[in-house]
């Protein structure tokens, strides 16, 4: 079964890739030939991600899905949520982001927060939605070099290492995103068609 998965970041395709069967051929936007960005506008992961697999399904016709992810932080209000990826002012990268949550981190004691994922479908048409949260702590330092964003200031409830210390096999068995795609799969194989 194809599936457009609607997303220019190359760590997310990897880990969908890793986390679906080889039943899914995954194309990337890139492999699809759409080179634009898609517009994140609103203030909720729900809106943005219908926003982007809409956006993407008008484009091509095609069945696709999108994710959108954030980061809540129970002291900061749920802060950076649905900002996640522009926390930092001047168009950030990960490392300008890390910076400012951990500057904002420093006076609190609560650590807590979570990794929220939320999936939007559209199949047939018809958009389906599918969440994967994943709770943990904001580390007080950077500590490990793999994965991305927020991997290396974050500790997955039950985990000793923060995901930027973990292989994505290891990250897989905690992961928001990876809870999100197994709700999606499960759905997936109830409800689509065999001869596709
Ligand atoms: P997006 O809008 O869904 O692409 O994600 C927003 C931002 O959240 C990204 O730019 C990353 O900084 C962060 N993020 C999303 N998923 C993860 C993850 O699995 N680990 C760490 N950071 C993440």
């Amino acid at each position: 079964m194809t599936l457009i998965f609607a997303t220019n970041n190359d760590h997310k395709v990897q880990e969908i890739r890793n986390a679906l069967d080889s039943h899914f051929e995954i194309i990337s936007l890139k492999e699809a030939g759409i080179h634009q960005d898609i517009p994140e506008p609103h203030d909720t992961l729900e809106a943005n991600a219908t926003e982007k697999s809409r956006t993407i399904f008008n484009l091509k016709g095609i069945d696709c899905f999108s994710e959108d992810t954030g980061l809540e932080v129970e002291a900061l209000q749920g802060e950076p949520g649905v900002k996640s990826a522009r926390y930092a002012d001047n168009e950030p990268g990960f490392a300008d982001n890390i910076d400012k949550l951990l500057y904002k981190m420093k006076p609190q004691t609560n650590r807590n927060a979570r990794f929220r994922t939320v999936i939007s479908l559209i199949m047939n048409g018809d958009e389906h939605q599918f969440e994967g949260i994943c709770k943990g702590a904001i580390t007080h330092e950077r500590t490990g070099t793999g994965g991305f964003g927020y991997d290396p200031v974050f500790i997955a409830e039950g985990a000793t290492q923060t995901f930027g210390e973990m292989t994505m096999e290891e990250k897989k068995q905690y992961s928001h995103r990876a809870k999100a795609l197994k709700k999606l799969t499960a759905w997936l194989k109830e409800n689509q068609n065999p001869a596709q």
